[in-house]
């Protein structure tokens, strides 16, 4: 008896042994949800192989060995093994049971922020991302930000939409009229990409963005020319109509270099004929552009369906935009 109970307290010391190291390390080490999310995936996949094989291999082997030989032959009754049952009762119970609590531990180094971050904050709309830096540099589906932490304050313009980061394995979703956040560490330089993982309408497949680490002079450096920028930049009509329409998320929906997202490309249409949704046809000018802006659904154009919203805007603004369509060939 004695015998039995030393063996099972042993036993019970091996299995809790690394559990109780685990505890004391996260106590002191460098939260990393990549890192935590991977090792949890791993063990996943390993239990959910070792389960898959543990009840596959028995059941090829017993459909073969008790396989009826005759036609009248009858199988066992068997009424039931008690030890049996309890045994695949407990050892699924403990193992789900652990699986959940490290489950618990990675869901906790995500929501977690480490005290040491940044705030950028990201906004979601039909169909791209503006990402707004501490400084409150806006730029459109690019979220540029120094190595280190980073806290991402999200929310959503229209309807969800969902800010994924498959490279720091973490994503949330972008709710309107709500604030939810992720957050990540951004350890080397480089570009990381941003997808919507949240079906959101025509567009969803063009909403792609990417994250930009930078060293910390050379965000510096970038944070410095973004300022002085927008100081010196309004000085023509088309300089302030290339801002408008970077700010006003038109890129979200409208190509710049030909390509056809939700809407068309904005390179080359002033002058080019287009055809309404009722047939006529149109050469799009500076007066059919204004209109376009501010009731777009007054000559939808075809092809294209009426999903842009109208903009009420100065009417000096309308003409910068013109005058920038004007530059863009
Ligand atoms: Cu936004 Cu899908």
């Amino acid at each position: 008896m004695l015998k039995q109970v030393l063996r099972f307290l042993t036993a019970a010391l091996v299995v809790s042994m690394p559990y109780a190291a685990a505890a004391a390390e996260r106590a002191k080490r460098v939260v990393d949800p990549v890192k935590s999310w991977d090792e949890h995936f791993m063990t996943w996949s390993v239990v959910a192989t070792v389960v898959y094989l543990i009840v596959t291999l028995p059941l090829i082997y017993f459909v073969f060995k008790y396989k009826r030989r005759h036609k009248d032959e009858n199988g066992a009754y068997i009424v039931g093994n008690a030890g049996l049952e309890i045994l695949w009762t407990i050892v699924p119970m403990i193992t789900i049971i652990l699986l959940g609590v490290q489950s618990w531990a990675v869901f906790n180094d995500l929501r977690e922020v480490p005290k040491d971050h940044i705030e950028v904050k990201a906004v979601g709309f039909m169909f791209g991302f503006e990402m707004y830096t501490p400084e409150g540099i806006m730029t459109l589906n690019e979220l540029r930000v120094p190595v280190g932490n980073v806290k991402v304050n999200l929310t959503s313009k229209d309807v969800i939409h969902d800010f994924a980061l498959p490279a720091f394995r973490t994503r949330e979703d972008m709710v309107p009229g709500e604030n939810t956040y992720l957050w990540f560490s951004a350890k080397e330089p480089g570009e990381y990409p941003v997808y919507c993982a949240e079906f959101c309408g025509s567009g969803h497949s063009s909403m792609l963005a990417k994250v930009i680490v930078m060293k910390k002079d050379d965000y510096e450096a970038w944070v410095k020319s973004k300022q002085a920028e927008s100081m010196t930049a309004a000085a023509t009509p088309d300089a302030k109509g290339k801002q408008l329409v970077e700010r006003l998320a038109c890129l979200g929906c409208h190509g710049i270099a030909g390509e056809t997202k939700a809407g068309p490309a904005l390179n080359g249409v002033m002058g080019k004929s287009v055809e309404l949704e009722d047939g006529t046809k149109v050469v799009v000018d500076e007066a059919f552009v204004i209109e376009k802006i501010a009731d777009p659904k007054a000559k939808p154009v075809k092809g294209y369906g009426h999903m842009m919203p109208p903009n009420a805007l100065a009417k000096e603004d309308y003409e910068a935009i013109a005058a920038y369509l004007k530059t863009i060939k």
